[in-house]
């Protein structure tokens, strides 16, 4: 039972290009039992945080506590803490229930040689690999490796798990069943857990909380649905969500009860309710969700709510099953829409989206702030389904 706090954390390195600050001032807390997910692109700095939460990595500045106990000095493996990373090595001479063991007998504890046997059937059972228990690492497959590496975590019952892309090297296939295993594994045992990832949609799916970095600078902390529908600026909203938000440089004009928005060859409006009352700036970006499009004659309840109406050419439809990714040209630009109507049209077609009003995004262009997020709780955290109920 373990709460996480990092409190103005800096890591500066030295390289032979100069000073890298991997991760600048950053502050968060992980509460008991909760899994964070660090999020960002290569070379954010989520490796260096983690490694620092681990104790591999000391911070140049600031300070990490667990249960308000400052760890910085403590050393690694006295932190009581459970790493999994992309290349899960495993000691190749030992077998499966060996490397199970093997971090339990080391440690200091009281357990017998009879106990932990106990421990790592009962794991291996959990994980469905108490039949290769016998086995080398050599000849298992890499699914099955992670799971033992996995399992090697769990059997300590560590204050904390860090992960740091442990599913990488898995097909598409096994990365889909493994997240779902390390959450339903992690919500059971209730360990505080903190996640590395680059993989967006994998971040949507498994978190209690997701941390975005960029540069080495947190720019978000939030729920999933928060940092899908109230990004705090326009990199979040591009981060998360696939495919990726449609956005277009507008003008915007207080017109007394709506806003008008001006694109490059449309316009449209908001009611002047669903933005905030203190809107200073006419220079903005708009952004739409491609789940947020609907086809113009089949979205007869979005019609008559002001709202962007973007007429277009079909360029490209892209199949997935119930749903299409629609690749269309506008007068404005490209757009991409999700859409399930997609039997209804053909490529080349002139056919119209529309938006409601209230899943529009509104920047500041300056600044990339956001404006106005995405309201409706009928969004799925995904983003792979959505209902207008205007
Ligand atoms: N030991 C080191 N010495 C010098 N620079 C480092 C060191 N470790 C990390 N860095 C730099 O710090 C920055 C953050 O690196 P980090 O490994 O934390 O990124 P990351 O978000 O994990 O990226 P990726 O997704 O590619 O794994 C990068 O610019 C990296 O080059
Ligand atoms: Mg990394």
């Amino acid at each position: 039972m373990t709460r996480l706090e990092i409190s103005d954390v800096t890591k500066r390195f030295d390289s032979p290009g100069g000073e890298v600050v991997a991760v600048n001032d950053l502050s968060l807390t992980v509460d008991d039992g909760e899994f964070l997910v660090l999020l960002g692109p290569s070379g954010c700095g989520k490796t260096t945080t983690l490694r620092m939460i681990g104790g591999l990595e000391e911070p140049s500045e600031g300070e990490i506590t667990f249960d308000d106990i400052r760890v910085n000095d403590v050393k690694a493996r006295n932190r009581d803490v459970a790493m999994v990373f992309q290349d899960f090595a495993l000691y190749p001479h030992m077998t499966i229930e060996q490397n199970l063991g093997f971090g339990l007998e080391r440690e200091d504890n009281d357990l017998s040689s009879a106990e932990i046997t106990e421990t790592v059937h009962d794991v291996a059972e959990m994980l469905g690999i108490s039949d290769l228990l016998d086995k080398k690492p050599a000849s298992l497959s890499g699914g099955q490796k992670q799971r033992v590496a996995l399992g090697r975590a769990i059997v300590r019952e560590p204050r904390l798990f860090l992960f740091d892309e442990p599913l990488a090297n898995l097909d598409a296939q096994l990365r889909k069943s493994m997240r779902t295993e390390i959450v339903e594994l992690q919500s059971e045992m209730g360990i505080t857990s903190a996640y590395v990832t680059h993989n967006q949609e994998e971040a949507m799916t498994i978190a209690d909380k997701i941390a975005i970095l960029r540069d080495g600078e947190l720019q978000q902390l939030g729920m999933p649905s928060e940092i899908f529908n109230e990004p705090t600026n326009l990199f979040v909203a591009q981060f998360v969500g696939s495919p990726d938000m449609n956005i277009f440089d507008a003008k915007m004009t207080d017109e007394g009860e709506t806003y008008r928005v001006e694109l490059a060859d449309s316009s449209f409006t908001i009611p002047a309710e669903l933005l905030p009352a203190d809107v200073d700036t006419s220079e903005v970006t708009v952004g739409f969700r491609p789940q947020d499009l609907f086809l113009n004659a089949s979205s007869a309840r979005v019609q008559g709510h002001g709202g962007p109406v973007l007429e277009s050419s079909v360029r490209v439809i892209e199949p997935l099953g119930t749903e299409a990714i629609v690749h269309a040209e506008a007068a404005d630009g490209d757009i991409t829409a999700t859409i399930t109507q997609f039997h209804e049209i053909v490529e080349g077609e002139a056919i119209e989206f529309t938006i409601a009003p209230e899943h529009v995004y509104i920047f500041e262009r300056e600044t990339e702030r956001l404006i106005k997020g995405r309201l409706g709780s009928e969004t799925s955290e995904t983003g792979t389904t959505s209902e207008v109920e205007v």
